[in-house]
């Protein structure tokens, strides 16, 4: 029998001709930037030691400014992944529940499992397509432990209105539940609120640089949280010896000068969004359940055509070299009538998903419903 087809195989075997749409990455932060700080690191040869255990200071410094809390410590991490799998494993028992949505950023539903809580998960795939401070009231329960807080939110691009975010936070003050703030796509959401300003006590905010500052590859991020929780989440640190010391000094590197190309990256993000939009709306049966996106991702419904995510990946891929991912990752129950593409990447990527998305809709789509050549 065949090996089933391993999309990421192949996609890193043939990265070079590949347009990455698929991961959420972003490739618009100017690489001399972080070329220019490895090197000068790599000359020094600083891999040869390891870090400063408890991250560079002048990082930490950074990433607390940069987040813009007051009275919160900074933990770093191998990506903002490794915090969260922390903080489930500190914060949660066996028996807790967790308020969660579907779609979501199912690597931390899995994290919470392992901890033997379990989420459970508020359908959002409908108007406003996001949580709502009803909805999670309704849903607590006497288990009920944490809220979990991705904004913007992974896959579907939603983001949380600076009211939601306050009503959220006094119900997890008001409830004594943790609040789980993941906000690695912040900085793509013009206006965002963090949780920590309404519910300093109850939230544990996650960031990361993979995405913002295009450092996906090197594994940096961490979590803010009052002293007190740091040390708590802090017992489960497995990274006993230091974060990467190359990660951490691509990640000051950007952090320093974020705010002079970060506005840049968010206009071409903006810019390809649109003409994705345009793409999409050009091929009938195919939709954008939210648009415009707050982060740099978003969700095509295929459902209407009853095109398979899987197929429609695989075709883009091997075809047209235009890798973007099935929803199944991404959704139990909706999973099966999306593709999530993500947009941060020059506008040569985007020129390859315009010729090739109706091309491959049609090349895939089951002959009763496919569109119109
Ligand atoms: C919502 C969310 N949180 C966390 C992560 C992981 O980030 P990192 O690369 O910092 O581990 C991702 C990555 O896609 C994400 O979408």
């Amino acid at each position: 029998m065949a090996a089933p087809f391993d999309t990421f195989r192949y996609a890193h075997a043939h990265r070079r001709e590949i347009a990455w749409l698929s991961q959420n990455t972003n490739h618009l932060v100017p690489p001399e930037i972080v070329r220019s700080a490895l090197d000068a690191a790599i000359q020094e040869r600083r891999y040869e030691g390891y870090p400063y255990a408890p991250g560079d200071p002048e990082l930490l410094d950074l990433v607390v400014r940069d987040i813009g809390l007051k009275d919160v410590a900074p933990f770093l991490s191998a990506g903002g992944t490794e915090s969260l799998y922390m903080i489930a494993r500190a914060l949660l028992s066996p028996g807790d529940e967790v308020i969660a949505s579907d779609p979501s950023y199912l690597i931390i539903h899995r994290f919470v499992e392992l901890s033997g809580a379990r989420t459970r998960n508020l359908d959002i795939y409908a108007p406003p397509y996001r949580l709502t401070p009803e909805r999670i009231s309704e849903a607590i329960g006497p288990r009920t432990r944490m809220i979990l807080l991705i904004d913007p939110l992974n896959p579907l691009g939603s983001g949380y209105p600076r009211d939601d975010v306050r009503a959220i936070a006094e119900i997890a003050h008001d409830r004594h539940l943790w609040l789980l703030n993941d906000v690695t796509y912040r900085d793509f959401s013009e206006g965002h609120a963090l949780a920590a300003e309404f519910a300093p006590e109850e939230t544990i905010t996650v960031w990361s640089v993979s995405k913002n500052c295009g450092l996906a590859g090197l594994r940096i991020g961490g979590f803010l949280a009052r002293p007190e929780h740091v040390r708590t989440i802090g017992r489960f640190n497995t990274n006993d010896l230091g974060v990467n010391v190359l990660a951490q000094v691509a990640a000051i590197a950007t952090l320093r000068t974020k705010s002079q190309w970060f506005g840049e990256v968010r206009r071409q993000t903006q810019e390809n969004g649109a003409r994705i939009r345009a793409t999409v709306a050009s091929v009938e049966g195919t939709t954008l359940p939210v648009y415009p996106s707050r982060a740099n991702m978003m969700v095509i419904d295929v459902g209407a055509l009853g095109v398979s995510p899987e197929a429609l990946q695989e075709d883009l891929l091997r075809r047209h070299g235009v890798f973007v991912r099935a929803g199944t990752y991404l959704s139990p129950t909706h999973g099966r009538r999306f593709v999530r593409v993500s947009f941060s990447n020059p506008r040569t990527d985007i020129d390859r998903f315009v010729a090739a998305f109706p091309e491959s809709v049609r090349a895939v789509a089951p002959p009763a419903t496919a569109p119109p050549a």
